[in-house]
């Protein structure tokens, strides 16, 4: 028996401790806002927190995720600033990529309410668009990050 705590709900699941996170999250809990891209850890759509950290949760087990907290896109509110920017500056294109950017993004403004473009820039090299939103990704930040300190 597996115990999960996700978005602040706890789970008991009758699964392997080698399941996938990203597979337990989806096809067990029915989360499907966390996409699975290249399952090696490489593009980071399926990004989500664990304790506040971003973590690629293809290459987690549940085992390993077991007692920690973790937090997908449908657990970051509606009224967020990254969310509500991200609407503003229409980044979404096909929109695939765009939960694992978030969750990416927030955990960058959790650690640093003003980064820089530079630091935006580092922090968000790893999640891949295939669609290339990258400028707009980019300004949503910028923007949130504002929004955030009023
Ligand atoms: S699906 Fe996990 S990093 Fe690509
Ligand atoms: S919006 Fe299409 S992959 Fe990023």
């Amino acid at each position: 028996m597996i115990t999960l705590k996700v978005n602040g709900k706890t789970h008991s699941l009758e699964i392997s401790p080698e399941s996938s996170l990203l597979w337990t999250i989806r096809d067990h809990l029915k989360l499907t806002g966390t996409k699975f891209g290249c399952g090696k850890g490489l593009c980071g759509s399926c990004t989500v927190h664990v304790d506040g950290k971003a973590e690629r949760s293809c290459q987690m087990t549940v085992g390993d995720a077991q007692g920690k907290n973790i937090t997908t896109i449908e657990g970051i509110p509606e009224g967020h600033p990254l969310k509500k920017a991200w609407v503003k500056e229409q980044v979404a294109q096909c929109g695939y990529c765009q939960p694992g950017q978030i969750m990416q993004a927030a955990e960058l403004l959790a650690k640093d309410k003003n980064p820089s473009e530079a630091k935006i820039i580092k922090a968000m090299d790893g999640n891949l668009c295939r669609c290339g939103t990258y400028p707009r990704i980019k300004s949503a930040i910028i923007l949130a990050a504002k929004e955030g300190q009023k």
